[in-house]
C-alpha cells in the first residue's frame, strides 16, 4: 500500500519535472509556417528572423494574426512587449477562440492587456468563455511585478482536457478547473491562436474614461517566441490532424503533474498581491455568484468595492479568415474557406 504510494508520487513528480521540461522547451514555428495575418495591412510587420511580429495600432486600423490550424488542447505561448507610454484605450489581446466557426456556441480563452495613462502600468485580464457562455463573464484582472512595456516577457496558455493555466513567465496565476458546477462553459472545442491589438476607448482604461490618444500612434506590440504545441484537429470532424506523439500532452492531463506545490504557493502569492478584480466577487453583476465560486473570507475582503468594473466589447475581427486543413488532411485539399 504504502509502496503503491510511494511508487505513484515518484511517478507523478517524474512526470511533472517531464511536463515541465516539456513545456520550456517547444519548438518555435516561424510566422509562415503556422500563423496567417488577420486584418490590419501595413500594420502587421514581420521581421527578418521571421518569428517576431509587430502589430501595430494607428487612427486607420488595429492588426491582428492567428494560427492556421485549430488545436485541442494544448499549449500556446508568445513573449510579448507592449507598447509603452501613454497607452489608454489600447487593447492588446493573446488569446483563443472559435467564435468564427461556432458563433453561437463559441470557446474562448483570453489574455487581454488593457493599456493605461501615462505613468501606470498596463493591467492585464482574463477570461474563459465555454459553448457560448457569453452572458457570464468570468474576468480576472491583475497588475504585474514588472513593466511588460520595457521588455519582452512570456504569457502561456495551458488547455486540457480537464484543467486551463494561465501563466506568466512561467507562473501560474490562474487555474480553472473543469467542475460539474462549471458544465459545458469550460471549453471543449478546437480553437485557433490569436493576437490582436485594437482601439477598447469604450471601456478599456477606467472603464472609458481614457480613450486612445492618435498623437501618440502608432502603437506597437511586439510579439516573438510564438509556441503553438498541440493537436490540430479539423473543427467540425473533429478529427486530429495528429499522431499520438503528444505523449507529453497526455501527461499533462495528469492533474498531479500541473503545478508543483512550489509554483502553487507563488500562485497564491500573486493572487494575493497583484489581483485587483475576480469575477466571484463582483456583487453587481452577480448578486449570487456563479456556480463554480468558492467564496473565501479573506478574498472577499481583497476585493471589497471592485465591482461595477466595465467590461469591454467582443474581440475585433475582421472579413473572413481561411483555415488550412490540419496535417492529416493536408494531402487532399489544402484550404478550406469556412
Ligand atoms: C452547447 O450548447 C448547445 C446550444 O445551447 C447545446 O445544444 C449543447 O448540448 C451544448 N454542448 C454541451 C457540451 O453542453
Amino acid at each position: 500500500m504504502l509502496g503503491a504510494l510511494y511508487f505513484f508520487m515518484i511517478f507523478s513528480f517524474t512526470s511533472f519535472l517531464q511536463a515541465t521540461a516539456t513545456l520550456q522547451n517547444l519548438p518555435i514555428l516561424s510566422f509562415d509556417e503556422g500563423y496567417t495575418q488577420l486584418f490590419g495591412d501595413s500594420n502587421l510587420m514581420l521581421l527578418k528572423d521571421g518569428k517576431t511580429v509587430h502589430i501595430s495600432l494607428d487612427e486607420r486600423t488595429g492588426a491582428g494574426f492567428a494560427s492556421q490550424d485549430l488545436y485541442l488542447h494544448g499549449f500556446f505561448s508568445a513573449s510579448i512587449k507592449l507598447p509603452a507610454d501613454y497607452t489608454a484605450g489600447v487593447v492588446v489581446a493573446f488569446y483563443m477562440s472559435n467564435g468564427d466557426i461556432f458563433e453561437k456556441t463559441h470557446d474562448e480563452l483570453d489574455f487581454e492587456f488593457l493599456g493605461n495613462i501615462r505613468g501606470k502600468e498596463w493591467r492585464i485580464q482574463t477570461n474563459v468563455y465555454g459553448n457560448g457562455s457569453t452572458g457570464l463573464g468570468r474576468e480576472e484582472r491583475y497588475g504585474l511585478w514588472f513593466d511588460p512595456s520595457e521588455d519582452f516577457h512570456k504569457y502561456s496558455i495551458l488547455w486540457t482536457d480537464d484543467q486551463i493555466i494561465f501563466y506568466v513567465d512561467n507562473i501560474p496565476i490562474r487555474e480553472i478547473k473543469k467542475t460539474k458546477a462549471m458544465g459545458s462553459d469550460f471549453p471543449s472545442k478546437p480553437m485557433s491562436l490569436y493576437a490582436t491589438i485594437w482601439d477598447g476607448s469604450t471601456w478599456a482604461t477606467s472603464g472609458g474614461r481614457y480613450k486612445v490618444n492618435y498623437k501618440y500612434a502608432p502603437y506597437v506590440a511586439e510579439f516573438s517566441d510564438l509556441v503553438l504545441h498541440g493537436c490540430a484537429v479539423d473543427p467540425i470532424e473533429q478529427s486530429p490532424g495528429c499522431d499520438d506523439s503528444h505523449d507529453d500532452l497526455n501527461r499533462l492531463s495528469n492533474p498531479t503533474a500541473l503545478i508543483s506545490p512550489d509554483q502553487r504557493s507563488k500562485m497564491a502569492e500573486f493572487r494575493k498581491k497583484y489581483m485587483t478584480y475576480m469575477y466571484c466577487y463582483d456583487h453587481v453583476r452577480y448578486p449570487t455568484p456563479p456556480p463554480e465560486c468558492v467564496i473565501n473570507p479573506r478574498e472577499a475582503s481583497q476585493f471589497q468595492g471592485s465591482d461595477g468594473v466595465k467590461f469591454g466589447g467582443r474581440h475585433r475581427r475582421h472579413g473572413k479568415r481561411h483555415h488550412r486543413t490540419p496535417a492529416a488532411a493536408k494531402g487532399r485539399e489544402a484550404i478550406t474557406t469556412l
